[in-house]
């Protein structure tokens, strides 16, 4: 049995059970009180005895050489215990910059003197205080040899990338949109920029390190447990089952905590430079630029419709920007492979290596930049053609996917139109723009954008334990992130060992339990609940055998289909009256517990057939100031399909989290890099805008019926993503009906908007 902190084991009880159990109940958050009540342990709560604090020390300058530390008078300092530099770091088993695997992305990890972009780590400080260590890191006043940065979309030579994304081909068409273009009756081409954007959880890359000769145990927020034992394994030459990993609690991941990241590293290297468990933490401001952001983009759209404003030409190109020495490209023209039935589509990238860090998966990446691109594009098409925005997408919107030409789920998507529409009261909408004032004398504008993300799975593995109690073990390295997963999870495990949720224990987050897969793509519940739900059918096929094939049960004969599992005890299926419970079949036997395993991966014959997407329609409504410029969301009403819904209460949350963001996505969020220093010049919560309660509106997230069976056996589809893909365009899009200026650069500000 794997050595487990006891905040990793939960049990639901009854307080957790308010409306019954097990799939598509809206039970409330199994770790709910130890949220509120601290009980939660995240990474950096962790204090093995002895633990000393490491502090980075980080580059003021985007491009140069660090020329000059003053370590002695960092290690002056009475309480800094040492300051690990390139001269002094402990060595690793392979270069840093070795592309193992296409997502071993390339680590800072203090190899040379390069400064590649602002905020990279150039030092870290080790003391037996975060005080003295943060003075003592303050006390290297580096000196560089500085080159001029290159941080815009502009400022070197393009390029088109080798692939994009996770490796999908950088060019991609199907018809001829030269030809679709030219017999168009309406045209429209337009050119969209969107900011970059960093990742920013309320809790910020952490980690504990502590070495036991070559054993490693790290605490440290991680999507994906299993590659960030390879990763670390790799880098120090040892095996992956010396290194234990725990992660229970993540305060938000967002895509930057899917791989381990250079600091995390730095960490692991600090303690064992110092031969003590040592704890590091990002500062706020270290969050932009070593643990992956999103990339700027400008997007060109070129769409042509025929005279019944059907599309007959989609062409989208993006540019956007890498860092100098490793490869992300944001595939944001990906978006329109899936979304509209044009006769003709093309997509398309190019590339500049500017001098950031490297840019990263975050929340729906190329679907969040890519769609307000669109949904504006779209939106402009619609008025060309002088028809109201959504009849012009339920003429538009696709019954198969275009580019591969797979049937997908397209009735649904249908009916988030219908549903989202009569909620949000969409028909009373005028045509024209600035045709709506409240009673304040505000312009109002309603915008829609439809929202989409694919339906991922990637392999996980799970075990579960049927003890002689009657009560269900579930172990499988799943974790929590916010959304809700321990609790879905455990609903998924109770349905699959047929017991109330109340009876199941769930043993998770370490990577010594069956590994669950990533937490990331959206595909957490899909993936960990397909394995989770096996391993329960598993012990449950084995304990039919025991009682179906004995003949003092009541179940003898039954045949180990004849049977189901519920609420602790196995029926007839075909004489419900007819049962016997767990503990007594077990206890018959002489069987102290039952193990079972289960497995999940995308089935790759479904996958061949079919084209996997959720789907969903986000209607918003602004107020506009007609003199100031001042802009409020008011109203968000989207409608999404996403499969089956284990817990209606956390979907709804993380939809509206989702939508938030894309409010964020329209309105806020950007970096503003100072094209001098190359330096971002709002790292901070302050200055970075994210939207606050004051920003965020009535927000309303309808689930809309849908039944998928190709997706994955349980039918699940994501929705940690789906939000902000329609609720960016529609917010621009509202924008656009209050004031009739359509802003084409994101967030649109109040001065953008002046400008226009
Ligand atoms: Mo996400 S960008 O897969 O955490």
């Amino acid at each position: 049995m794997p050595d487990i902190a006891p905040e990793m084991t939960l049990t639901q009880t009854a307080a957790h059970v308010r409306h019954g159990s097990n799939v598509g109940q809206p039970l409330t958050r199994l770790d709910g009180v130890l949220k509120v009540t601290g009980g939660a342990h995240y990474a950096a709560d962790n204090h093995p005895p002895g633990m000393l604090y490491a502090v980075l020390a980080v580059s003021s300058i985007a491009r140069g050489r660090v020329t000059f530390l003053d370590v002695a008078a960092a290690k002056a300092h009475p309480d800094v215990v040492d300051v690990m530099t390139p001269a002094n770091k402990p060595a690793l088993a392979i270069d840093p910059y070795e592309r193992t695997n296409p997502f071993a992305f390339r680590l800072d990890l203090l190899q040379d003197d390069q400064v590649r972009y602002a905020n990279q780590p150039i030092a870290v400080v080790i003391a037996a205080t975060l005080e003295a260590a943060t003075e003592g890191a303050a006390l290297l006043a580096p000196r560089y040899d500085a080159d001029p940065a290159r941080v815009e979309l502009d400022s070197t030579e393009s390029f088109v990338p080798p692939v994009v994304g996770p490796g999908f081909p950088t060019e991609v068409h199907r018809g001829d949109v030269e030809a679709g273009l030219a017999t168009a009756a309406k045209q429209i081409s337009a050119t969209y920029e969107t900011a970059p954007q960093y990742h920013n959880p309320m809790e910020p890359h952490a980690i504990v390190a502590a070495w036991d000769g070559d054993r490693l145990t790290i605490d440290t927020p991680s999507q994906g447990l299993s590659w960030a034992q390879g990763r670390v394994a790799e880098l120090f030459g040892i095996s992956p089952d010396k290194i234990h990993v725990r992660s229970p609690f993540l305060g938000g991941g967002f895509g930057c905590k899917g791989f381990i990241t250079g600091p995390q590293v730095l960490g692991i290297m600090a303690a064992r430079l110092i031969g003590k468990p040592v704890k590091l933490v990002l500062r706020r401001e270290q969050m932009f630029g070593p643990v992956g952001h999103r990339a700027p983009t400008r997007q060109t759209l070129r769409l042509g419709a025929d005279s019944n404003s059907n599309l007959t030409a989609l062409d989208h190109h993006t540019k956007t920007t890498s860092s100098t020495f490793d490869d992300f490209f944001e595939p944001a023209s990906d978006i329109s492979h899936t979304l509209y039935a044009s006769r003709a589509i093309a997509t398309s990238h190019e590339a500049v290596r500017i001098d950031t860090g490297t840019p990263l998966f975050m929340r729906a990446p190329g679907e969040a930049t890519g769609s307000i691109a669109l949904e504006s594009a779209i939106d402009e098409m619609a008025h060309a053609c002088g028809i109201d925005p959504l009849a012009f997408r339920l003429k538009n919107y696709a019954e198969v996917e275009p580019i591969s030409g797979k049937p997908f789920s397209s009735k649904a998507l249908r009916d988030c139109y219908t549903e989202g529409a009569a909620r949000f009261g969409w028909q009373r909408r005028p045509l024209a723009p600035r045709q709506m004032r409240d009673g304040d004398g505000l312009l109002v504008g309603w915008g829609l954008g439809t929202a989409t993300f694919p339906a991922m799975m990637f392999e996980a593995q799970a075990k579960a334990i049927l003890r002689q109690d009657g009560r269900g073990v579930m172990e499988a390295s799943v974790r929590e992130m916010g959304q809700g997963a321990l609790t879905a999870l455990t609903q998924i495990a109770a349905d699959g060992l047929g017991l109330d949720s109340g009876h199941i224990e769930l043993r998770f987050a370490s990577s010594d339990l069956a590994d669950a897969g990533p937490a990331g793509g959206s595909a957490h519940t899909a993936t960990a609940g397909s394995a989770i739900h096996n391993a329960g059918a598993d012990v449950i096929a084995q304990l039919a055998a025991l009682a179906t094939n004995d003949n003092r049960s009541p179940l003898y004969g039954a045949g180990n289909a004849g049977v189901i599992a519920r609420g602790g005890r196995l029926f007839r299926r075909d004489d419900e009256s007819r049962s016997e419970s767990y503990a007594d079949i077990l206890d018959r036997a002489g069987i102290a517990q039952i193990e079972g395993r289960g497995k999940s991966a995308g089935n790759v014959a479904a996958q061949s057939a079919y084209a996997m997407h959720a789907h969903g329609a986000v209607f918003a409504e602004v107020k506009v100031d007609p003199d100031l410029g001042q802009m409020r969301v008011t109203r968000v009403v989207g409608a999404f399909a996403a499969g089956r819904i284990i817990n209606p209460r956390m979907v709804r949350s993380q939809l509206v989290g989702g939508m938030i963001w894309g409010v964020s996505f329209a309105l806020l969020e950007q970096a503003d890099m100072d094209a001098r220093s190359g330096r971002p010049m709002n790292p901070n919560f302050a200055e970075y805008h994210i939207p606050v309660n004051a920003d965020v509106p009535s927000l309303e997230a309808i689930l809309v019926e849908e039944r998928d069976p190709h997706v994955n056996a349980l039918g699940i589809k994501g929705v940690g993503e789906i939000g902000i893909t329609g609720t960016a365009g529609a917010v621009a899009n509202a924008v656009w009906h209050a004031t009739g200026v359509r802003v084409r650069k994101f967030p649109i500000t109040l001065d953008r908007l002046l400008e226009s």
